[in-house]
């Protein structure tokens, strides 16, 4: 089965989905962007993806082209449409096509784009093994929260962890923790699990969110608050979180183990109540 892709309206084989060069995602990255993790095609926490959706919308000031209602539609005719029990399903929407002008065009129509992949949940080695990842300066603008697809630096931040063989890199902006080039990160430190604020400074995860519920549902002690260099670097376990990763363990930061070297207690912990809560959402939903 071929890709099938959604733009502006159509179905269509991802080959015959072109856009005008003048589109402003195109030209300046002016769009924003969600990722929805789908298992056994069903669409996970979508209502909070779509919230986060909209708060992108209103912060770069693109109307909302599509209803939650339409959006979800959408969602299920491009699994429907697509191969594999779990998928990633992509959505992106653009301020549109104009004339090159950094300023809003007036009466343009934004540009929706949709397509979903297939959806490689962490193989259980680098479950078991933890991965590897590098520190670096958070040199990213001030609206992290909004989900634009403007990365050019979370790209560049990217290779720097590609080029040393990491999976991901560990961001610090003024001394504090913020994130990674496209994950959360979490640190455990004698037993608690401490979780960055939810600021201008990082992207406000989906996943963060479903860590932290399931954290105090189950009784684990987490603290939420500014977290410095110095205890990200003394840290006993460190995570990192997204749709795609889900929960996954540092073990290599830079070329120091971080604890034991292995994943720690607390995130396998973590790791199990995270996968029993996927399993519970999907039998619910099925
Ligand atoms: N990235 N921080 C950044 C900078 C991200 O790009 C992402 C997600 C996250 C985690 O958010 P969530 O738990 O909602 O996936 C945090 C997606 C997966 C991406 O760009 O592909």
């Amino acid at each position: 089965m071929s890709e099938i892709v959604y733009l502006n309206g159509e179905f269509m084989p991802l080959e015959d989905a072109k856009i005008p060069v003048l589109d402003r995602g195109f030209i300046f990255g002016d769009g924003v962007y969600e990722v929805i993790p789908v298992y056994s095609r069903h669409p996970f926490r979508l209502a909070e993806h779509l919230v986060r959706f909209e708060r992108s919308h209103q912060a770069i000031r693109i109307p909302n082209p599509l209803t939650d209602a339409e959006w979800t539609r959408l969602v299920q005719d491009l699994v429907a449409r697509n191969a594999g029990e779990d998928q990633s399903v992509y959505l992106q929407v653009t301020r549109g096509v104009a004339k090159r002008d950094h300023a809003f065009p007036k009466n343009v129509k934004p540009t929706v784009f949709g397509m979903s992949n297939p959806l490689s949940t962490p193989a259980g080695e680098t479950v078991d093994g933890g991965i590897h990842a590098i520190t670096t300066i958070d040199y990213r603008w001030l609206r992290c929260d909004v989900k634009s697809t403007s990365l050019l630096a979370n790209c560049l931040l990217r290779q720097v962890a590609a080029d040393a063989d990491a999976l991901e890199v560990v961001m610090f902006r003024d001394g504090f923790l913020t994130e990674g080039s496209s994950s959360n990160v979490f640190v455990v430190k004698n037993g608690v699990i401490l979780a960055t604020p939810k600021n201008n400074l990082v992207l406000p995860g989906i996943t963060y969110d479903v860590v932290v519920e399931l954290a105090r549902a189950n009784s684990l002690p987490i603290d939420v608050r500014p977290i410095s260099e110095a205890e990200v670097r003394s840290a006993d376990e460190i995570w990192v979180t997204s749709s795609t990763k889900e929960v996954l363990a540092v073990t290599t930061l830079n070329e120091t183990a971080v604890g034991t070297g292995k994943p720690g207690a607390v995130f396998r912990r973590m790791h199990q109540l995270y996968q029993d809560y996927k399993r519970t959402v999907m039998r619910q939903a099925a």
